[in-house]
């Protein structure tokens, strides 16, 4: 099956082709160094960059791909949650080329099409769902962190969530009380790469309650206070590199211990992680170093797949039409506030 999938949810525009689990192309239009200059995602400009772009995103698509709309069989689109209007654009466009070219039509979760990426792998990419084995996953982006359980293919069960910030915005609002550019995840991983992740101790939210869920926003204010009685911190580039480490080390250590006790009460034998913080080279190495302890099987979604991407839509959506999921209702709308069920 040839498809089509779009995904403007936030602040990327992007467009794929998949083919019997083959992406053949993604492209993926980001808006990160515009909404830089405000500190953070601003609504009315990514809906008015998702206008812009999208119909060049696609056609880009489609060319990288050696496809033209007459070959496509489905078409699919992120219908929630996101952005209100962000998510309008995309979805409402996928919608009326579907209707246009007589196709299904299928409206996916984002968070769902997160949860299913790390079984993309490969050059060209290309899903794995015959490695398919029972997981807990962990999906941790900008605006979300949550443990689930994927007791098998398209069933899962939400373990436990953020009760606040989440991973990414707890990394972005540390970077900026840092003075580090907008994302500041990113920085903050490159700056910590070369510092000392026990130089300070910063609390691991949550740590010690046998929960699934997380809190990140007492670690963001517990460095604010530090920072406060400690403001030369940041005038030395070697303390600073420190500070990042030891902010890292309570991020990804609460993550990590928190998917492994999951994962050990579950009886699974798999671990996967998602969403952009999954591209944190720290997270990985601790996930890897733990499930390698555990001898479990690690799925990490691939670096080019952690961010918001068309790709993971698109994959996700196939595999629904395969398992004969019925396509989404014509009149549609978007799901801004759709919780993963
Ligand atoms: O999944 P994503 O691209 O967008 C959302 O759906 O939110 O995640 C973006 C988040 C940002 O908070 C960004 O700072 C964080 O992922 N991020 C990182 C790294 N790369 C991206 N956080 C820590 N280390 C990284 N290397
Ligand atoms: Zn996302």
């Amino acid at each position: 099956m040839t498809l089509l999938a779009v995904e403007t949810s936030c602040d990327e525009t992007s467009a794929a082709v998949i083919r019997d689990g083959r992406v053949l192309s993604n492209i993926v239009s980001s808006q990160i160094r515009l909404h830089a200059e405000y500190g953070g995602v601003v609504p009315e400009l990514a809906t008015r960059e998702h206008l812009r772009h999208w119909l060049p995103v696609t056609q880009a698509a489609l060319r990288a791909a050696s496809v033209t709309p007459a070959h496509l069989e489905a078409v699919a689109a992120t219908q929630g949650p996101g952005l209100p209007n962000a998510l309008m654009v995309g979805f409402k466009a996928a919608q009326a080329l579907a209707f246009a070219l007589r196709k299904p039509f299928l409206g996916i979760h984002h968070h769902e099409a997160h949860l299913y990426s790390p079984w993309i792998s490969g050059d060209p990419p290309a899903a794995d769902f015959a490695a398919f084995e029972p997981n807990v996953s962990l999906i941790v982006s900008g605006g979300h962190t949550m443990l689930v359980h994927v007791r098998a293919e398209l069933d899962h069960q939400i373990l436990g969530s953020t009760l606040d910030d989440a991973a990414g915005e707890c990394f972005d609002k540390i970077a900026r009380l840092i003075g580090l550019p907008y994302p500041g995840g990113p920085e903050l991983d490159h700056l910590a790469a070369e510092g000392n992740p026990a130089a300070h101790d910063f609390p691991r939210p949550l740590l010690r309650e046998l929960n699934d869920d997380f809190s990140f926003a007492g670690l963001k204010t517990s460095v604010r206070y530090f920072l406060q009685k400690n403001p030369a911190l940041l005038e030395d580039g070697h303390h600073l590199r420190d500070l990042c480490a030891s902010v890292q080390a309570a991020i990804v250590e609460t993550l990590v211990t928190k998917t492994l006790r999951a994962a050990r009460r579950l009886g699974v034998r798999c671990v996967t992680a998602s969403g952009g913080v999954t591209a944190n080279r720290s997270l990985r190495a601790e996930l890897a170093a733990a499930c390698a302890r555990e001898q479990l099987t690690l799925r990490l979604a691939a670096n080019t797949l952690c961010a918001d991407n068309a790709a993971m839509v698109g994959i996700l959506a196939e595999r629904k039409l395969r398992h004969n999921v019925p396509a989404t209702e014509g009149d549609a709308e978007i799901e801004p506030r759709w919780a993963l069920s």
